[in-house]
């Protein structure tokens, strides 16, 4: 029995969704705990190539029951039509459960996301526009619409009566844009209900019954910890913790309860929207990266802005997530560079600076510190055994080790689940 987290070490994208997808054959449970449709978690396997959005990366296993956690906010819409796909596909979709306190994105919140993001200007966050922000916000003032009041058609009438004349004062007064119709969203949530309600349920019951009786789970983290809500580059953040901790809380789950952290990170850094990125490299390098890497948003398709390893930043994250491991993936996306370089350090005006600064105007001025290592120059994508890897290859693992502070568990050298040197189990 094993309770491990999988948790973004970066600013999201690091592979996540094939690291679940390939730990997932030996989890009795797979859970989603944070985040919305803003996560685009990819997953290549012998049944073909998913982009999944909410669905947990763990649904490709028959035997693994796969929960959405109280944490995670949900566009029922696009959940339903995420299940249709996958049913289109030959994926079965009768172990999915959804937690009855996770919240509902409604119809006004990627509207407000847009009208605000709009509003910035210059400053804008450059977010998924999926109504993430707007949706936690909501939580957290007590105006959210939950999955268990949308399967209870009175109350959910009641509720929404009251928030939607709130939310079209704001629409109208603030932005000066059209208002929505309640007749018209309660319709379509009705009939998002009916769909939905057989996958209703206590899902932090179910866990943590599953975990007292011996289950393997394997939480599945969306986003990264710099984009963390209390410790990422804020403001340019999501609203939620994508973090360890957001795991107890978007599950129902006390910390004494998980055996395993481990942290993904690339083997570089990207990072997609607006904020502060000490390491990345806007010339050819940069671009190379990109096309090999394939760095395009699957939630947006916007480019993925790339950059060199942050270790400044990787070492933050292992220290407040508390990584027992680490994977690295996109390793294969580095073969073909003559040298690779590792950030030390953040120099400020002189100042050399080993963790990220609170504020972002100082975070903008960070020039990296390198070190520049020789690359390996050999294709990687078939090896399976650490040591059949060149030996500069090796080194930059154990670089990474060192900075991060705790073992690298595996290394990924391609985006099939296969494709996974394994260098200690993880489940
Ligand atoms: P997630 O959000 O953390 O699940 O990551 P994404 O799925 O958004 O982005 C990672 C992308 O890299 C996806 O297209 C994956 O299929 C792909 N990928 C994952 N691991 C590897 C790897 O080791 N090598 C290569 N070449 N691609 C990978
Ligand atoms: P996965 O799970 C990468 C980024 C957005 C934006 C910021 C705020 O696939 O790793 P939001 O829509 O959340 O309000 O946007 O966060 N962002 C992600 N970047 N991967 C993700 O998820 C992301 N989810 C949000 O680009 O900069
Ligand atoms: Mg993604």
């Amino acid at each position: 029995m094993s309770v491990v987290a999988i948790i973004g070490g970066q600013w999201g994208d690091e592979g996540k969704g094939k690291i679940v997808d390939l730990l997932g054959e030996k989890a009795d449970i797979v859970a989603r705990y944070s985040g919305g449709s803003n996560a685009g978690h990819t997953v290549v396997n012998a049944q073909g190539e998913f982009k999944l959005h909410l669905v947990p990366s763990g649904i490709f296993h028959p035997a693994t029951d796969c929960l959405i956690g109280n944490g995670v906010v949900i566009n029922p819409k696009i959940l339903i039509s995420e299940i249709e796909s996958l049913q289109q596909r030959g994926i079965s979709i009768d172990r999915l459960y959804i937690s009855d306190r996770a919240h509902l994105i409604m119809p006004y919140h990627p509207y407000l996301d847009e009208l605000e993001e709009t509003a910035r200007g210059d400053s804008a966050i450059g977010t998924t526009k999926q109504g993430i922000g707007p949706a936690y916000m909501d939580k957290a003032a007590r105006r959210g619409l939950r999955m268990g009041e949308l399967i209870d058609r009175d109350l959910f009438q009641k509720r929404l009566r009251g928030f939607l004349g709130f939310k079209n004062q704001i629409i109208t007064k603030v932005f000066g844009a059209s208002p929505l119709s309640f007749d018209e969203v309660f319709e379509e949530y009705c009939g998002y209900a009916d769909r939905l309600k057989p996958f209703v349920r206590e899902t932090s019951l179910m866990i943590n019954e599953a975990i007292d009786s011996g289950s393997s789970v394997l939480l599945e983290g969306a986003q990264g910890t710099m984009l963390d809500i209390d410790f990422g580059t804020y403001p340019y953040v999501t609203s939620s913790p994508p973090t360890s901790w957001g795991a107890c809380l978007g599950m129902g789950l006390s910390p004494m309860k998980i055996n395993k952290l481990i942290g993904i990170f690339k083997a570089y850094t990207t990072r997609v929207g607006g904020g502060p990125f000490p390491t990345e490299l806007t010339d050819a390098t940069g671009e190379g990266i990109r096309e090999r890497g394939k760095e395009y948003g699957t939630t947006t398709g916007r480019p993925r802005r790339c950059g060199w390893f942050d270790g400044v930043a990787a070492q933050f994250s292992a220290r407040l997530n508390g990584f027992s491991g680490i994977v690295v993936t996109k390793f294969d996306i580095l073969d073909t560079c003559q040298t690779v370089k590792i950030c030390t350090g953040y120099d400020v005006d002189g100042t050399i600076l080993k963790a990220p600064p609170v504020n972002i105007d100082t975070l903008e001025k960070c020039q990296p510190v390198y070190e520049e290592m020789p690359g390996w120059q050999t294709t990687t994508s078939g090896i399976r055994d650490f040591t059949d890897l060149p030996k500069t290859a090796q080194q930059y693992v154990r670089r990474i080790e060192e900075i991060v502070g705790c073992p690298v568990d595996l290394v990924s050298v391609g985006a099939n689940r296969e494709q996974s040197i394994i260098i200690n189990q993880i489940l």
